[in-house]
């Protein structure tokens, strides 16, 4: 039998320049070279080699605009939601000097070039879809000496609530989201060193989604709960989302306002639920997010519908039938994140939402859907707000502008 490495001529001449190669002490870099030599005397492939994977580290979301990035752009895989507390001697001029510097820092960054002074430019280069938003919290509109928005406070107490102040309130928030989490950390990195002799993180969080390019673009998220999660929720672009989320008048017109909760979600004892049960919870099915009354994920779920013993097949109790008001004006703008950390020896995870809304009135729009859901929704059995934030949205900026100049100057 003819040795198969032997047995064409081509093969035995390959077979011996990488051997001869070797022994001539070229190396590998020589081998590969007559690798490709070799190769290229072949006859053309038949059918054409499949293309390289495209690249969209080099993506890019604009940053100036009428509103800030971040809010109705698609979100991406990663983001960083980081709480800073003013220093106290920071007055409404340097607010200023610190709006202008990190303004200026994420142009360029969210661009995918350095910032000023970058001490790692080369982590600038891919961007892929980096956007920076800035919120505004009472502490920062009372230090520019503004008016601050009626809702711009601490929500309400509820009683679900076990809120750690580790995880709550601040004056600057700095929402940074990427396809690529080395990008999201390098902007982190430059704007929190620009705002050191000015602010101090008091929190950060992290978030994550599926990574860019596992699932078809436009697939709602899913949660950790492993439910597909935002399918009701305004859509980007219609004339109901801009009715809903960005304010008209005043500075803060083409802004919005935001909430940030810490919400856990209780993995281990949400094992111990059955899978009919876990529907139930939230009266949509696991497998595609359909409302327990349809077929498809966007299927409108039918409330009045009941099943042979004459309940209704969505529960009353369900999460979905209770955060929806028969209020049109009373709906928010879920824009969230999973987060997973360390696990703190209560159970095997330490898992949740960070769970960010939009709306143009917290008082009107976040505050009694809040209220309806803390009175009742059997997700609260597994779910339990940690953290509690509320954030004033500018309205984003002109080149050359910066934000938070329709309130400092
Ligand atoms: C960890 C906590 C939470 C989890 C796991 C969760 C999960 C879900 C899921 C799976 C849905 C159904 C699919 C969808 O339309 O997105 C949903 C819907 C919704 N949730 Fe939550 N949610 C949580 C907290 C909240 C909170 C705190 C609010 C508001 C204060 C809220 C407001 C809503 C709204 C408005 C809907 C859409 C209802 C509709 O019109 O159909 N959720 N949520």
């Amino acid at each position: 039998m003819p040795d198969p490495d032997t047995a064409s001529p081509r093969r035995a001449s390959r077979r011996q320049f990488l051997l001869g190669g070797a022994v001539a002490g070229v190396g590998a870099v020589a081998a590969v070279g007559l690798d490709a030599l070799v190769a290229s005397a072949r006859p053309a492939p038949a059918v054409a080699e499949p293309a390289a994977s495209p690249l969209h580290g080099s993506e890019t979301v604009p940053f100036h605009g009428i509103h800030q990035a971040g809010i109705a752009t698609d979100a991406p895989a990663h983001a960083l939601f980081v709480g800073l507390d003013l220093r106290p001697d920071a007055d409404a001029a340097a607010l200023r000097r610190l709006m202008r510097t990190l303004s200026d820092d994420a142009a360029r960054l969210t661009q995918g070039r350095p910032a000023l002074a970058d001490t790692e430019p080369e982590l600038a280069v891919a961007p892929a879809k980096l956007t920076v938003t800035f919120g505004f919290g009472p502490g920062f509109v009372a230090r520019a000496q503004g008016e601050a928005p009626s809702w711009l406070r601490p929500l309400p107490a509820f009683g679900i609530d076990r809120l750690e102040p580790a995880w709550s309130d601040g004056d600057l928030l700095l929402q940074i989201c990427a396809e690529d989490p080395l990008a999201a950390a390098h902007a982190a990195r430059m704007l929190l060193k620009d705002a050191r002799s000015f602010a101090q993180v008091r929190w950060w969080q992290d978030g994550f989604r599926r990574a860019h390019g596992t699932v078809a673009p436009g697939t709602t998220m899913r949660n950790l709960f492993g439910q597909v999660d935002g399918t009701s929720n305004p859509i980007p672009g219609s004339a109901d989302f801009d009715r809903l989320v960005w304010v008209a008048d005043g500075w803060m017109a083409g802004g919005t306002g935001m909430v940030v909760r810490r919400i856990r979600m209780d993995l281990d004892t949400w094992d111990e639920l059955d899978r009919p049960g876990r529907e139930q919870s939230v009266g949509r099915t696991l497998s595609t997010g359909a409302p327990l009354t349809g077929m498809r994920e966007h299927d409108e779920p039918d409330f009045t519908a009941v099943n042979g013993l004459g309940f209704p097949v969505i529960p009353e109790f369900s999460h979905v039938r209770r955060s929806r008001s028969d209020d049109p004006r009373q709906r928010i703008f879920r824009r969230a994140y999973n987060y997973d950390v360390a696990p703190d020896g209560r159970g095997v995870s330490e898992s949740g939402l960070v769970f960010a809304t939009f709306q143009a009135d917290i008082d009107a729009q976040y505050v009694p859907l809040q209220q309806r859901l803390d009175e009742l929704d059997l997700l609260n059995q597994w779910t339990t707000p940690i953290g509690s934030a509320v954030f004033a949205i500018p309205p984003g900026c002109a080149e050359g502008g910066y934000v938070g100049e329709t309130l400092l100057d």
